[in-house]
Formats: C-alpha cells, structure tokens, sequence
C-alpha cells in the first residue's frame, strides 16, 4: 500500500466503508458489470488501467485476469488492506493506493480510466466532481477512454416515505447468520443530496448494525455539464451494461470519453 499526501477520511468513517467484510458479503450478487468493464479494457488503447474509488479489488481480479496492469485508488484505509489481502490471495500484481480521488497526483498517465458501480455519487458537491475530473485529465493520454457508471435518480425512490424499506438480503461470513437489511433514505432536492441509512437485521438482533451514508443525486444534465465544462468529450452514452444507448426510461447512465 502506497500512501498518497494526507486526505480528509472523517466523512467514510463509521460507514459501510470501514467494514470490509460485510460489504464483501452484502455485494456477494454484484456481478452483472464485470462483462462490461472486461469489453471497456478491450476498447482502450492499452492495458495500463486506473480504477478511482476501488472498494475491495471486486473489478480489479476480473480485469487483472484479462491482462490489465492495473492500479487502484481507494479511500478507506480497511477496504485497501482487504484488496489487498485478496489479491495476493490470487498471486496478483497490482497497485493499491490509499487516496482521495479529489487529489490524486500520480505523475503518469493510464490507457483507461474508470469509476465504477455509483462511486462518483460519493463526489457531493459540484466542487468535489470537478476536483475529481481535473485529476482524471491528469491522468490522461489523448487516447486514454475515461468512463463513469452510475444509476439514473429515480423519483419513485427519491420522494418515498421515510420509513424503513427492504433492501437485500446475504449470509454473514463469520457468523453464517441471514442478514437482511433495511434502508430509510430522506431527499433533498436543493442540494440533490440524499442520506440513506441502512438497519441490519439478524435473527437474533433487530439492527444489529446500523450505517449512515450520502450520495449526490446526479441527472443527466449536471453530468453533461459537468463533463463538458471539465474539457471532456462525450464519445458515447449508454443506458446498459450490454452497451445500449442511453433513452429516456434508462436505468443507468454510463459515459465513455475522451479529453
Ligand atoms: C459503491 S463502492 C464501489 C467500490 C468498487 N468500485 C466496486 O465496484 O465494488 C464506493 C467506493 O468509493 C470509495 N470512495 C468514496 N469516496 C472516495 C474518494 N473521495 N476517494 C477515493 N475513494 C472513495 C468508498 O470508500 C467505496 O469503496
């Protein structure tokens, strides 16, 4: 593990994002984009790939095994040492960085780079996003594809009541219990800002844990914007892992560019 100069972890504190393991066992069924960031490598110019906000290695393994000379930058110091931990598990050579993605400063440049599985809603402010995006170009060659994958804002969801709502259910590794897990998430519209909390439940303890965590609430057009006024082309926008356009009714927003 590789540290970059100090950054503010306080806001991930006491989140999911300190207790790798249960977002490890929680994510077991997250598998339906490794098809598509496997397509994505192939798309790129080469194989030198930079993953920002990088969890656990959940995408770096597959990708490693399609010859990606891969680095990740990943926030939380616990989720570092469980990829880590995993991929040395699998005898796999990559770079894993302890880092902000608000102030990443790596002095090269990499064939693809990519934020995956909703991670950019973790950029909560307009400030946050362009900080991030000016490190991107950084790290860009003029070839270099950059692509974000991130869900559409769905109303339905945004303006539910605020009561507890189930989310999914898995098996704790350690103890073997089922732990279904329940969300309360409350909208605000001004800011976009939504904060979710999420209760999980044992058979024998009613919220045995309970996490807080905030996402930016971003439509197409801030993204658009965003991009744009950050120097970036839009080469493509998708509404599916199985690279379909985007349309009104898409569920995703996945852009593919180029600087
Ligand atoms: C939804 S998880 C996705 C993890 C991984 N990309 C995956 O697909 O499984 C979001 C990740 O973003 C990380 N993260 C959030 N803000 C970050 C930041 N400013 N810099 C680096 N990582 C960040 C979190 O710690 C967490 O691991």
């Amino acid at each position: 593990m590789n540290n970059q100069k100090p950054f503010d972890i306080s806001e991930f504190k006491n989140t999911i994002y300190s207790d790798p393991q249960r977002y490890d066992d929680e994510y077991w069924w997250k598998t339906d984009d490794m098809e598509f960031w496997k397509k994505i490598l192939e798309m790129a110019p080469g194989k030198k790939v930079l993953e920002l906000a990088a969890g656990t290695a959940r995408l770096a393994i597959p990708l490693i095994r399609e010859g990606a000379k891969y680095t990740g930058i990943e926030i939380s110091p616990e989720f570092c040492k469980q990829a880590e931990k995993k991929l040395s598990h699998h005898k796999m050579d990559a770079m894993f960085i302890q880092g902000d993605i608000r102030e990443l400063d790596l002095n090269e440049t990499f064939d693809l780079i990519f934020i995956g599985f909703n991670s950019f809603l973790h950029l909560l402010k307009d400030d946050d996003a362009e900080a991030c995006l000016k490190c991107v170009k950084k790290h860009m060659h003029k070839d270099t594809l950059f692509v974000i994958d991130i869900f559409v804002p769905n109303p339905l969801f945004l303006y539910r009541p605020e009561t507890r709502f189930p989310v999914m259910e898995y098996i704790d590794s350690l103890t073997g219990e089922l732990t279904k897990v329940e969300e309360i998430s409350v909208y605000d519209s001004d800011s976009g800002i939504n904060k979710i909390t999420w209760f999980y439940n044992t058979p024998s303890q009613t919220d045995d844990k309970i996490y807080n965590f905030t996402m930016r609430m971003y439509f197409p057009d801030t993204m658009n914007r965003l991009l744009i006024d950050s120097g970036f082309t839009i080469q493509k926008m998708l509404g599916k892992h199985d690279f379909t356009d985007f349309q009104e009714d898409s569920e995703l927003q996945i852009y593919i560019c180029k600087k």
